[in-house]
């Protein structure tokens, strides 16, 4: 594609296979009112003198402020700070509000919890077609160990690093089936392994895989019938959830709610095994998921979730539905 036939949301699209960080870069203007916006367009310059650089769009409402202003500060995102990354780019309203900042050089805001922080003096600003550039000297910085926001193709992603053994794994995929290359074994030898541990952790208050997971579905449904855990549990595990309910019920842990007899609720002792029986398997999620560098744990269960979207998208659709009420609901109690 030549200049001349530029279309500008292609050149757009092909900036974006570009993946970067994400900043927010704030500044406080000659009358001190803060300033700042989300931007992408960061990088370092040169280590020594240490130059970092990032361009400003001549249409933002930030503009006289860095212009004017001797000082501003690059914070750049962690991967759990993408809203910080949406009211940054909201423009209109006070990005500040509400949010706790310290005073740093040049009384410039500092956000907290992010990956990095550079304070920066202007030393250059240079016209970019519709960008003002702006170099900054760095005067001070600071860092921590985390997952970064990432932002590639117009949409935040997360950062992995590569296994070394991707590329080992790979070349020695043959024909069969039961190669670690292939999902399935990658999916089966996972599951086993996880649902392994739990088995003994459960085995140990006596409880099966199939009891574990229908006290979890009535702490969530209160009152729902047979059918009901039947269908919530369908997928995850094979249950019969009348064989179940009848075992659980001898051992005092779930009963017949008093209005209808076919449907079930926890006992107060079934509710307690159940929060026990929960955190029990949260702390062998967390075992695990800390074995995991930073940000690996949320790609990968982005990844599964993605996953489940494209192997059963009738039980994705439905969780959906679900999530959705439940966000519409506490509005619709006020
Ligand atoms: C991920 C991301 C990266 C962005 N990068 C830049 C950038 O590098 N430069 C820029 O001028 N705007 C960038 N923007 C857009 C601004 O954040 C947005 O236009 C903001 O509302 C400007 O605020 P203001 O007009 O109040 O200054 C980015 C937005 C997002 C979401």
């Amino acid at each position: 594609m030549s200049a001349e036939s530029f279309d500008a949301n292609e050149f757009r699209r092909a900036l974006g296979s570009f993946a970067t960080g994400v900043t927010i870069i704030t500044t406080r203007d000659t009358d001190g009112v803060a300033a700042g916006l989300t931007v992408n367009s960061f990088n370092s310059v040169s280590l020594n003198p240490p130059l970092v650089l990032w361009s400003l769009s001549t249409g933002s409402q930030s503009l006289p402020a860095f212009q004017s202003a001797p000082h501003w500060a690059v914070h750049v995102l962690a991967a759990d700070q993408h809203h910080l990354s949406g009211r940054f780019a909201t423009r209109g309203k006070d990005k500040f509000a509400g949010l706790e900042t310290d005073a740093g050089i040049g009384a410039v805001p500092l956000l907290h919890g992010c990956m990095a922080r550079f304070q920066c003096r202007t030393a250059f600003q240079y016209e970019g077609g519709d960008h003002v550039i702006f170099i900054g000297e760095v005067l001070s910085f600071d860092y921590k160990n985390a997952a970064p926001l990432v932002f590639h193709g117009g949409r935040y992603a997360h950062a992995t690093v590569r296994d070394p053994l991707d590329l080992q794994r790979a070349a020695s995929a043959g024909t069969g089936i039961i190669d670690d290359d292939f999902l399935g074994t990658q999916l089966s030898r996972n599951h086993f392994r996880f649902f392994g541990q739990l088995r003994r952790a459960l085995a140990e208050l006596q409880l099966s895989e199939e009891d574990f997971y229908l006290l979890a579905a009535l702490a969530d449904q209160p009152g729902a019938s047979e059918a009901e855990l039947g269908e919530s549990l369908a997928g995850i595990v094979d249950v019969d959830a009348r064989a179940v309910s009848a075992s659980l019920m001898r051992r005092g842990w779930i009963q017949a709610t008093s209005s209808d007899q076919n449907r079930y609720e926890l006992t107060a002792a079934g509710r307690a095994m159940a929060v026990r029986v929960a955190n029990l398997a949260r702390a062998l999620e967390q075992q695990i998921l800390l074995r995991l560098n930073p940000g690996e744990a949320a790609a990968l269960k982005s990844l599964l979730a993605r996953l489940q979207n494209v192997i059963d998208p009738a039980a994705r659709a439905l969780w959906q539905e679900k999530s959705a009420a439940e966000e519409i609901a506490p509005a619709a109690r006020q």
